[in-house]
């Protein structure tokens, strides 16, 4: 499973790079927003910091001017994934920008049948939102289990994005479907390390061992 990390702060993208759990960047407007950076400034040097895609969204509505917008995102670096919405219009740019052999992103999915058009239009990921849909009472892990079946029934090569990652359950729910990315905050990823009884069992390790009074 790919680890993504949904953010474009630096500092904790170099921290987790560090450890090695950095395979791609997400991030979108709010995202961007969020950084007080200019937007194309920051994701080029988010694709200094891993080969992975680097998932930079578009924000023009019709299909045309994504396109246009894309291939300006895409000129950043080699690893910028462009993402586009989930409407007809961002389908139509996704079948151009893929043809065009440039990686893309759709996002904002909601339900297996948009996940099936933007397989259809040649995407590379899907992002399915668990988070959003667990938010207003629905099972957004049941969204990645339907669309993990309908790209197996018919071999769809589209990755499944898992976005909108709230917890590290929804990590571990995720690896047991099969999902083939996640994208997470960087506390979450950094949560999926902690238990209290690694702490409990490292503390008493490290108390028997200074009863030895020997040094490594
Ligand atoms: O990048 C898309 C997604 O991960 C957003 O998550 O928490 O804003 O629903 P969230």
């Amino acid at each position: 499973m790919k680890f993504f990390i949904d953010s474009a702060d630096i500092e904790a993208i170099k921290a987790l790079s560090d450890i090695g759990l950095v395979d791609g960047v997400t991030t979108n407007p709010s995202i961007i927003a969020k950084s007080g950076r200019d937007f194309k400034d920051v994701v080029a040097e988010i694709c200094t910091l891993t080969d992975g895609h680097v998932s930079a969204e578009v924000v023009a509505t019709e299909a045309p001017d994504m396109v246009r917008e894309g291939r300006t995102l895409h000129a950043i670096a080699d690893n910028v994934c462009v993402k586009l919405p989930l409407t007809l219009e961002g389908l139509k740019a996704c079948r151009i920008l893929s043809a065009e052999g440039t990686p893309t992103n759709v996002t904002l999915c909601f339900s297996a049948n948009q996940a099936l058009l933007a397989a259809k239009a040649g995407a590379t990921y899907i992002s399915p939102f668990i988070g959003r849909l667990d938010d207003i009472g629905l099972n957004g892990l049941e969204l990645i289990r339907d669309i993990r079946l309908v790209y197996d029934n018919y071999g769809y090569e589209t990755e499944i994005l898992a976005a909108s990652i709230r917890s590290v359950n929804h990590v571990r729910d995720c690896a047991l479907i099969g999902a083939d990315v996640i994208t997470a905050p960087p506390a979450v990823i950094r949560s999926m390390a902690e238990h209290p009884l690694t702490d409990k069992g490292l503390k008493a390790f490290m108390k028997d061992w200074e009863k030895t009074g020997q040094s490594i």
